[in-house]
This record gives structure tokens, C-alpha cells and sequence, in this order.
């Protein structure tokens, strides 16, 4: 399998002197490409802070994180920055979405910052996914006109549109009903069986029994792992009742 990401004994730090703590406290951890993996673990346990490492949006303090084969420390800012806009999505909790901007706009907003003069195709390109997603009558409204679940496929939406080897989703569900939040996992199921990877920390049984391996942290390490079969949208919830089960376990 090729591996996507790779974090190497990461160590990331907050805090100066004797208030000093490690956050992620010798982490590694490797995503295949076109995994499904979810993170969870207590509040505070360091979810969040390892996606930003992995994906770069964060320094470490020590370790190694490998995108795709190549060393994240060592690239320029610019690189770097190119690297999180061209292969990696973002999908998190609330859509950073712009007001007095519609639905379309938000969506292709950063491809049109890279490239203003292929407007038509971006545009095309925006409301095919937007088809896909089940929004397609949506595109004129104001981002207050919409609902929580359509916001966040119109979040997706935007984290698609450079075609990403990896979408991150941080608590992407966190925020919505669970009709809603199936309907997203819905979603990121079918854009991971067409290929990307897709990394998500959540602390739903539910959302997390879809996914093919969960990753259990505590006090800034992974702990425990579990792997399912990848999911064929079958057998929910015996999935869940043994996520439930390993989270008892782990005492979350
Ligand atoms: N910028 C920061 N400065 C100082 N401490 C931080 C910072 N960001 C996170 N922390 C601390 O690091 C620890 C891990 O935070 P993190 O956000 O990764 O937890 P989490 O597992 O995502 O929690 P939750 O489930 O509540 O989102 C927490 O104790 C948090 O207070
Ligand atoms: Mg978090």
C-alpha cells in the first residue's frame, strides 16, 4: 500500500517552562492512499492537534511528517501552502464560509484565486459537485439562507474542487443532527470509495463505525487501534456495538 501521510514520533509542545506540556507525546501514525480512518479519544487528548501536524497547518517540535514522500519540514512556506491547496481538503465543524457571499461563490472562491481565467470550467466543475452533493438549487443563496447540513456540503463542496489526495475532517458532523450527519458520512463514504483518503476525528460511535480503522488517543498518544472491514453499506450497526464496545474500553 502507499502511504500518503506519515508522522514519525511527532512531539508538539504548548506551553513555555514549568507550564510546558506535550500535547502529541511521541505520535506515529501512517494513512494509506484511499483510507478511511477516524481519530478518537477524551477532549483534549490531542485529536486536533495531530490532524494540524499531519496536514501541516501546525509545526512540531520534533519527528517527521512525510506527505506523499516528501519531508513537510523542509519545504518553503509557499510549498508548503501549495502542497495544502492542491492536495488536501478541509472539511471542519462549522464551514469557514463568507457571508454576502451565495453558495456557488463561497465554493469556487479559492480555485478562482488560482486561476481566474478557467472561470467556466471552475464554475462547471462547482456545480457538478454540487449536483453530487444535492444542493444544486442552491447556488444563488446567501450562506444564512441554507441549513446546517447544506452549509457543510457546500463546505465539501469547496474542499473538492482541487481534486485532494486527502479530505481532513475535523468533527465535520460535530455541529448536525444525526439524519444530517449521516447524510455527510454519506457523502465522504462515496468520495472515499472514488479514491481520496479521507481522515476524520470525531467522537461519534456512529460516524466513526463507518470509517475501516479508528485510532484510540489519550494524553497525547495513540493507545489502541481498531480496524474494520471497509464499510458497503451493510451491518451499521454491529459496527457500532463494537465501536461502542472498544470506547468503553478506553473509558471514553
Ligand atoms: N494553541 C494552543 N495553546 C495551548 N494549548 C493548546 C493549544 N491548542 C491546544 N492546546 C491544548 O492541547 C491539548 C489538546 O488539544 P486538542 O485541541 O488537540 O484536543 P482534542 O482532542 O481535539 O479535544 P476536543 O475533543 O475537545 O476537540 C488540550 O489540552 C488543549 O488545551
Ligand atoms: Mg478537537
Amino acid at each position: 500500500m502507499k502511504k500518503i501521510i506519515m508522522g514519525e514520533n511527532i512531539v508538539k509542545s504548548f506551553g513555555e517552562g514549568d507550564e510546558k506540556r506535550n500535547v502529541l507525546d511521541g505520535v506515529s501514525v501512517e494513512i494509506n492512499e484511499g483510507e478511511f480512518v477516524s481519530v478518537m479519544g477524551p477532549s483534549g487528548s490531542g485529536k486536533s492537534t495531530l490532524m494540524f501536524s499531519l496536514c501541516g497547518m501546525d509545526g512540531i517540535d520534533s519527528g517527521k511528517v512525510t506527505f506523499s514522500g516528501r519531508d513537510l519540514s523542509v519545504l518553503k512556506e509557499q510549498e508548503l501552502a501549495d502542497i495544502r491547496r492542491t492536495k488536501m481538503g478541509f472539511v471542519f465543524q462549522q464551514p469557514t464560509l463568507l457571508k454576502n457571499l451565495n453558495i456557488l461563490d463561497n465554493i469556487i472562491l479559492p480555485s478562482m484565486r488560482d486561476n481566474r481565467k478557467n472561470a467556466a470550467k471552475i464554475t462547471k466543475k462547482a456545480r457538478a459537485l454540487m449536483k453530487k452533493v444535492g444542493i444544486a438549487e442552491l447556488e444563488k443563496r446567501d450562506i444564512t439562507q441554507v441549513s446546517g447540513g447544506q452549509l457543510q456540503r457546500a463546505g465539501i463542496c469547496r474542499a473538492l474542487m482541487s481534486n485532494p489526495k486527502i479530505i481532513f475532517g475535523d468533527e465535520p458532523t460535530g455541529a448536525l443532527n444525526s439524519k444530517y450527519a449521516q447524510e455527510i458520512m454519506d457523502i465522504l463514504s462515496e468520495i472515499n470509495a472514488e479514491g481520496t483518503a479521507v481522515m476524520l476525528v470525531t467522537h461519534d460511535a456512529k460516524v466513526a463505525a463507518r470509517t475501516e480503522r479508528i485510532m484510540f488517543m489519550r494524553d497525547g498518544k495513540i493507545v489502541s487501534e481498531m480496524r474494520l472491514p471497509k464499510f458497503n453499506g451493510t451491518h451499521i450497526d454491529d459496527r457500532m456495538i463494537k465501536v461502542m464496545a472498544k470506547m468503553r474500553e478506553m473509558g471514553i
